[in-house]
């Protein structure tokens, strides 16, 4: 928090520092770099735009608060998308979330104000998808945030996340599961494990839908290659279905559950690049 509000050379150094830890790739290619920051801006406008445009703080106290609660939005971001929660990196989930006591609602109401500039939502493109086909399917929604799927459709849905704001979010343990979505929340490094869950719990011939920000899976601006990232996800159990890049800010990705995999192969996954907000 009290690094947020820092001097603006320091928050510079850091910001630098830190991409120089957690994302080599971009480092190594500085064009790739620039063109990844400007393509991360383009899809993820800056909460201080969109209180520019939507809810114009009036007074001088109104804009500090927007801006202390952009500031934590985007710290709380970063941190799901360089960390893995594993306990050697001492963030597990409550301790990721004691970073500041009100993080959730924050980061929600954050997220929220970001999608509300995007001309399509991935979650509605699945709601659909799930509407076409039997309610009779079991969902589990990995990182479901405000739990907008489950809201939206008939289905049974485990809505799963490492934040509880709603009732309906619930822990469970989860088996005969026909349809496991990640919807933009691969975001953890440590992902690979996010999918080996869900390959678990996924009965077999079950669907794996996968929604994520295009400039994650664009090798021209840093991000990783799709082809190798699928290949990844059939290595662990699956085949691909179909690939949908048709959308300005988003990739949709449709796996199904081999019926059988005997395979005990190492896969190798691609990075994934996070998504960083620009600092002000
Ligand atoms: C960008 S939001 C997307 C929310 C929702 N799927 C949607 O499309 O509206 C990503 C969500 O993934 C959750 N998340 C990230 N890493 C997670 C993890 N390791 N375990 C559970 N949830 C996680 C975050 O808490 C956040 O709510």
């Amino acid at each position: 928090m009290n690094q947020e509000v820092g001097g603006r050379s320091r928050k510079r150094k850091r910001r630098n520092n830190h991409r120089k830890i957690e994302t080599p790739s971009i480092k190594q290619n500085a064009t790739a770099a620039a063109a990844a920051n400007s393509t991360v801006k383009k899809e993820l406008p800056s909460t201080s735009t969109v209180s520019k445009s939507s809810t114009k703080p009036s007074s001088f106290l109104e804009k500090m608060k927007a801006k202390l609660s952009g500031g934590h939005f985007r710290m709380i971001n970063e941190k799901l998308y360089t960390c893995s929660n594993s306990s050697s990196a001492n963030i597990r989930f409550s301790g990721r979330m004691q970073l500041i006591p009100d993080s959730p609602g924050q980061y929600h109401t954050g997220y929220q104000e970001q999608m509300s500039r995007w001309p399509e939502q991935p979650v509605n493109i699945i709601m659909k998808w799930l509407k076409d086909r039997s309610s009779s399917l079991v969902v589990a929604d990995f990182g479901c945030g405000d739990a907008r799927l489950a809201k939206g459709v008939k289905n049974k849905v485990f809505s799963i996340d490492l934040v509880s704001k709603d009732p309906s979010v619930i822990a469970c343990d989860m088996s005969n599961v026909n349809v496991a979505v990640f919807c933009l929340s691969l975001m953890g490094t440590n992902f690979p494990n996010y999918l080996e869950e869900a390959n678990r719990v996924l009965k077999p011939s079950g669907w794996l839908l996968i929604a994520e920000v295009k400039s994650r899976f664009d090798p021209n601006t840093g991000g990783a290659d799709p082809d190798s990232f699928c290949q990844a996800v059939c290595e662990l159990g699956f085949t691909s279905a179909s690939k949908d890049f048709s959308n300005k800010m988003f990739v949709l990705l449709y796996f199904k559950k081999k019926p059988k995999n005997n395979s005990n192969k190492e896969i190798k996954w691609p990075e994934l690049k996070p998504c960083l907000y620009k600092r002000r």
